[in-house]
């Protein structure tokens, strides 16, 4: 993390909010579920799928958390209307997780069981490492009772998680493979870039030798480059596995991929609290902001260079 991207972070909370809104935009399809909807059929468009994720984390009552999940009856809804190609994702402290566990896991419930009606699929994001055992303990308890909607995310930044894959191997688990945003302590967590890679390849290795759908999210070349050998090693068809990456980052990479016959799910969160949002992002790990730095002087440089906006 270099000294640029602290005092990034630090000056932000002193950007004008209509600022943050211009740079957030090519990350947050918008307010309203209305606008993840364009911004999803026009991926549809371009051979991506998507996933459509409500904004809105920590809530500090049970009222606002059970008002997320029923946020999704509406984007289920929608998605079954539009015929999009997209499934949701979830994030467990805005269902609640904070409050009470049990709360928590019925309002999982409430999503997993609309979703199911209109045979969808539910991810339960990866939060900070503080919520990684009861994370695990609500997917099992999920898989137990019976849905099979639902995968989880598993994190390479953590030192656990390749003896995570291995207990939740007999499930099968359908995993979304990250290197993990949140800043981890030593202890916990794998601070090398390489060491994360590493652990990336290691991770995703013991995933499809236990038999499981593997969502490949990362937008690093290398990982990118290895994740398509690995596969192949393992005689992966192209409906075995299929690469994620977030909305408006790195797009000529995912169209690549596309271009190759991959699948490609594309992360799409949307809702009201997009500026909570995008400054915690921010906050939790300046690397983001000096990626979003570099990436919107670049764009700046590029318009004034050939006077195209690409
Ligand atoms: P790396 O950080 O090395 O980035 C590679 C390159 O991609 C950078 O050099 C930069 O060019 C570009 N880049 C990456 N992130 C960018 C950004 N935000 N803006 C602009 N450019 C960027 N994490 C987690 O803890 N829990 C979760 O549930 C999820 N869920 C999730 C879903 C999906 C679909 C994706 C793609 C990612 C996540 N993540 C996540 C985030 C993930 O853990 C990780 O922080 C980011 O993907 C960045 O790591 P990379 O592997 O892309 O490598």
């Amino acid at each position: 993390m270099t000294l640029l991207d602290r005092m990034i972070v630090r000056t932000l909370p002193a950007v004008p909010r209509p600022v943050v809104r211009r740079i957030s935009e090519r990350y947050i399809a918008g307010t309203e579920l209305s606008d993840a909807c364009r911004v999803v059929e026009r991926l549809n468009g371009r051979g991506k799928m998507a996933t459509i994720d409500v904004l809105g984390e920590e809530v500090t009552r049970p009222d606002e958390a059970r008002a997320i999940a029923c946020e999704y009856e509406d984007v289920f809804q929608t998605i079954d209307r539009q015929h999009l190609d997209s499934n949701v994702s979830v994030k467990l402290t805005a269902l609640g997780l904070k409050l009470d566990y049990e709360l928590c896991r019925e309002n999982v419930e409430i999503v997993v069981n609309r979703a199911a009606e209109s045979g969808n699929f539910v991810r339960v994001d990866m939060e900070d490492s503080s919520c990684t055992d009861d994370t695990l303990r609500l997917y099992r308890d999920l898989r137990d009772a019976g849905h099979e909607n639902l995968g989880v995310v598993l994190q390479s930044r953590l030192r656990r998680t390749v003896d995570d894959v291995r207990g939740l191997a007999p499930l099968q688990p359908n995993v979304r493979l990250c290197k993990g945003i949140y800043i981890e302590p030593p202890e916990l967590a794998f601070q090398g870039h390489e060491e994360i890679r590493d652990n990336y390849v290691a991770a995703l290795r013991a995933l499809l030798d236990a038999g499981c759908y593997v969502g490949v999210a990362t937008h690093d070349d290398f990982l990118v480059d290895r994740a398509r050998q690995v596969v192949a090693d393992h005689g992966c068809g192209s409906s075995d596995y299929e690469f994620q990456m977030l909305l408006g980052v790195r797009e000529n990479v995912a169209d690549r991929l596309v271009g190759d016959g991959h699948r490609l799910r594309v992360y799409v969160p949307y809702g009201r609290r997009w500026y909570e949002y995008s400054m915690r992002r921010l906050q939790e790990n300046p690397k983001i902001a000096g990626y979003i730095a570099s990436d919107t002087f670049g764009r700046i440089l590029s318009v004034g260079r050939d006077g195209s906006n690409r």
